[in-house]
């Protein structure tokens, strides 16, 4: 086999914080079945939506490191904190293309506005970091970004507490800010937030109104990955369906019982790994 054929040969690597991840392999699954994905999830340091940047920097270059060494031929970030204040130094440290989230919500977020004001709900380190309203100021300069934390919203789905009072209250909190500066589109900027999507609709549509749109950077991303391995050259012959091997730094059984409902699909066999 040639080296061309190898690295088109070679599993894509994908890494979060932990279970929430698994949307965006749901999305890459949809996008490009014929990928091997090797999904890195780090249980035992969940979560690093409340963590500061140097902490998730540290976090993501473990990971990365990680899927480097299982001969990966691209790394997607699927964790919306993580792809908010780390994926410079990852192209820096590591020789390899390295795909985030945030670019791509951005770019469907400004795609899907009309009256050029976003709202993004995300966690705590993402609003802290600016990088929505970044992203989306690089691809507009008539767009305005009101990003709201909804911390409380991992534990949430992780809980799989996603119809009901509970889920239903918080939500209405936390689009208030978002209702206040008139918004016509809103990014699920987390992971997890796909999982609550059921929701956030419905509380978009009385809180603000039925033109508002919910924008899903999961499935923008696998977009986007798409096209880069396509262009690149990169994209594994179409022989047999793609797999997908998942990877935990702890609870590896939990983890399993848990990821069919964020994966869509049954999740067969999860491993240990220690970074
Ligand atoms: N994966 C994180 C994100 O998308 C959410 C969970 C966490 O805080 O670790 O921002």
């Amino acid at each position: 086999m040639s080296d061309r054929d190898q690295r088109r040969a070679a599993p894509l690597g994908v890494f979060d914080s932990g279970l929430g991840g698994l949307t965006v392999v749901r999305a890459l699954r949809a996008a490009l079945p014929y990928e091997d994905i090797v999904y890195l999830g780090d249980t035992a340091r969940v979560p690093y939506g409340t963590k500061g940047p140097d902490t998730v920097v540290r976090y993501a270059l473990g990971c990365a490191r990680h899927l480097v060494g299982r001969g990966v031929k691209a790394i997607v970030i699927a964790c919306n904190t993580v792809s908010a204040v780390a994926p410079e130094r990852l192209r820096i440290e590591l020789d390899l293309p390295v795909l985030g989230v945030i670019e791509p919500g951005a770019r469907a977020a400004v795609r899907a506005t009309r009256s050029h004001r976003i709202g993004v709900l995300a966690t705590l380190g993402t609003v802290a970091s600016g990088a929505y309203p970044r992203a989306v100021s690089a691809l507009s300069t008539r767009a305005e970004t009101t990003a709201q934390a909804a911390p409380l919203l991992v534990p949430l789905a992780e809980e799989g507490w996603t119809t009901g009072e509970v889920p239903r209250l918080a939500v209405e909190r936390y689009l208030a800010p978002l209702a206040r500066a008139g918004v016509d589109v809103v990014v699920l900027g987390c992971t997890h937030y796909p999982l609550l999507r059921g929701v956030i609709e419905e509380g978009t549509r009385e809180a603000i109104g039925p033109h508002v749109a919910v924008v899903d950077s999961a499935e923008a991303t696998a977009e986007d990955t798409a096209a880069f391995l396509s262009a690149r050259g990169l994209t594994r012959p179409e022989d047999r369906l793609g797999t997908v091997r998942l990877l935990v730094t702890d609870l590896p059984r939990s983890f399993g019982a848990q990821a069919e409902r964020f994966l869509g699909e049954a999740a067969v066999d999860v491993e240990a790994i220690d970074l």
